[in-house]
């Protein structure tokens, strides 16, 4: 049907076409069943949140060299932590980083939830994060939205409704379509298809592996979408 051929197309050009990243576990490794390390997925996705993938690389380095898992990060002196954040910006997120820790070192014993709930209770965990931890880490269908998340499917499906409202809508549609053979790989191909190709402006369609199935580029202006309210 119309949903696994999306799946499948985007897949197979995520296989062939992935971004190498520090924290990534590449397609060819997750089918021979290796595991991502949920405290990296973790702290990437922190790190991620308000900053961009060429930013992150370098701290992302220094963190994990530092404090290579979670329970050391959890003995780690808080002022150490600020310190190696320091340039990153939105410093709350460095200190909701140690009180997470803190929490699972100490009342988790050091293990990571393995469920989008389960993710979601953790300081610092919203509803953005706790699916794509779930998803990348656990490989649980959960869908992973994100502001190019929502640029990919509101044009592939002409949403119509202004975001913020059509969020919920949004949600769903990818929730209908993500692979439950393969969420993580899933994930990051449409993140990946964003940043890419799907840009705000100017999308390089003609490389798109969605070209034959976006209602957008049928209608032939792909960059009115998403709609966004009047201010
Ligand atoms: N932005 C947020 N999470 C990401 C990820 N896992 N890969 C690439 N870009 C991202
Ligand atoms: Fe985005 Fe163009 Fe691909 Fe549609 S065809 S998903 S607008 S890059």
């Amino acid at each position: 049907n119309q949903r696994s051929v999306i799946a499948d197309a985007l897949l197979g050009w995520y296989d062939a076409h992935h971004r190498e990243l520090p924290w990534r576990v590449p397609p060819h490794q997750i089918a021979r069943a290796v595991q991502p390390d949920p405290y990296r997925i973790w702290l990437s996705e922190i790190m991620l949140q308000q900053t961009t993938v060429e930013a992150v690389k370098p701290y992302f380095a220094k963190f994990v060299a530092q404090w290579p898992d979670v329970t050391a990060l959890a003995v780690a002196p808080e002022d150490d932590i600020m310190k190696a954040w320091a340039g990153l910006g939105y410093y709350s997120r460095a200190r909701n980083l140690k009180k997470c820790a803190d929490f699972i070192a100490a009342d988790l014993g050091g293990i990571f939830p393995d469920t989008e709930e389960g993710l979601r209770t953790l300081p610092g965990v919203g509803p953005y994060t706790s699916a794509a931890i779930a998803a990348i880490a656990f490989n649980r269908p959960a869908a992973v939205v994100d502001g190019n998340v929502e640029r990919v499917f509101s044009r592939l499906f002409t949403v119509t409704t202004p975001l913020p409202a059509a969020k919920k809508e949004i949600h769903r549609l990818v929730s209908d379509v993500l692979p439950h053979d393969r969420p993580g790989d899933f994930a990051q191909a449409v993140m990946d298809l964003g940043a890419t190709l799907c840009s705000p402006r100017r999308p390089k369609c003609m490389l798109c592996p969605l070209k034959e199935m976006c209602l957008a580029l049928k209608e032939g202006e792909p960059e009115l979408y998403p709609i966004k309210a009047a201010k």
